[in-house]
């Protein structure tokens, strides 16, 4: 098909909020959606993702605050006057109908009567030309989703908004839909605002990710930049995982020293989230396969200038691409380590006396005014 004419269109959403009783589901929210972007809003289950998502569409009415859309305010406008379509994860398809008139509906539903262009074209960009007489059940979940996203883009919309659209999917057929709507996307160049609550989705798919807990968003960046910058600790936890150490600060400067488990841990001042300053309590970040492991015996051959902890490996699962080791140390209790399975040095293993070592470079500084352990373990489950 043809690159659609939008005319302008950031979606913006200014001080939007919603509450239902006493209860706020979506805290005031400013938010800019650039044109032609895949945005992912990205969080667990009853975190306001849905609700956020229908105040774009207009099917639930803000509470304050307003959407506009390239410049023009249609907090006001029912949803079908709204230049926005939507994909539920339950896909909605006609069964009496087949896949070229369930394509086809919504033109006829304007009224449009030659529509075979255009549903050819549809189902040529979501890989069904050969599928076009075929009856929804006589599909695979798969299938019947890209029918789903050419019924919605048929219509021309500026703004295709997805609610967990592979939710219903199993994992390696969602991994190949991902990539598929990702194509797509990028051959339309319409703007995806696209709801999960699986991180790895949103980073995939994405080129921005706004990740909400509570009803607010927590985060916004590009994918490698949350995953290597996370600004609090449930974005540090729920994005990936994260060894969070808690130290106290020893010097500030170009780089930041922190007394921990009785050792000292170095990070750029650059990379801590508020200013710091010496006495003051940070919590110390570093991602699991950014560290090495080495056995205790060989503490001697590890590099000048490394952040060490030493510990004793508690557990390990060999994952195929890599080994994940827990380690007990007094810097914390269950330290996160992912080795590539390159050379397996065999005395890795449970009780084994090790030393973990990683350039300084690689550490973070979070505010330890906050719960350590916001977002770990939240629940995958689809909402
Ligand atoms: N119609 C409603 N009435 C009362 N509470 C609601 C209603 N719809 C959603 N909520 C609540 O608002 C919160 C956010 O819901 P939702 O936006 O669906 O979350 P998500 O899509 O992130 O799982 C949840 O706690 C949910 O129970
Ligand atoms: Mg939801």
């Amino acid at each position: 098909m043809t690159q659609q004419q939008t005319e302008g269109g950031d979606v913006r959403l200014t001080g939007i909020s919603k509450t239902y009783g006493s209860f706020t589901a979506v805290h005031p929210l400013d938010l800019t959606v650039p044109q032609g972007s895949f945005f992912a809003l990205l969080g667990a289950s009853g975190c306001g993702k849905t609700t956020t998502l229908r105040m774009i569409a207009g099917l639930e009415d803000a509470t304050t605050g307003t959407v506009s859309l390239g410049g023009r305010d249609i907090t006001g406008l029912p949803p079908y006057k709204r230049p926005v379509n939507t994909v539920f994860q339950s896909y909605a398809l006609f069964p009496h109908l087949d896949v070229s008139e369930n394509v086809a509906f919504g033109l006829r539903r304007r009224g449009i009567k030659s529509v075979r262009k255009q549903v050819g074209e549809m189902l040529d960009l979501v890989q069904l030309g050969d599928f076009a007489h075929r009856k929804p059940h006589q599909l695979s979940g798969g299938q019947q989703q890209r029918v789903a996203v050419a019924r919605a883009l048929i219509n021309h919309p500026q703004v295709l908004l997805l609610d967990e659209p592979l939710g219903a999917l199993d994992l390696k057929l969602r991994r190949q839909m991902q990539l598929e709507l990702k194509r797509i996307q990028t051959e339309v160049g319409i703007t995806f605002v696209h709801v999960t609550h699986d991180q790895e989705e949103a980073m995939t798919m994405a080129d921005t990710v706004a990740v909400m807990n509570g009803g607010r968003v927590e985060q916004l960046g590009a994918p490698a930049d949350l995953y290597e910058n996370p600004r609090t600790t449930f974005v540090a936890n729920f994005l990936g995982t994260s060894n969070l150490i808690e130290g106290e600060i020893v010097s500030t400067g170009t780089d930041v020293v922190v007394a921990a488990g009785g050792g000292r841990l170095r990070l750029p001042g650059g990379r801590c989230t508020s200013p710091a300053a010496s006495g003051e309590k940070l919590l110390v970040g570093v991602r699991p396969e950014k560290i090495s492991l080495a056995h205790a015996e060989d503490a001697d051959a590890i590099p000048e200038g490394r952040n060490r902890v030493t510990g004793r490996i508690t557990d390990s699962s060999f994952i195929g691409v890599s080994t994940q080791y827990v380690v007990e140390s007094p810097a914390g209790k269950a330290l996160q380590v992912y080795e590539q399975n390159i050379e397996r040095d065999g005395r890795l293993v449970p009780g084994a006396e090790v030393v973990l070592h990683w350039n300084p470079e690689h550490t973070f500084g979070l505010d330890a005014d906050q719960d350590i352990t916001a977002g770990a373990g939240v629940l995958e489950e689809a909402a």
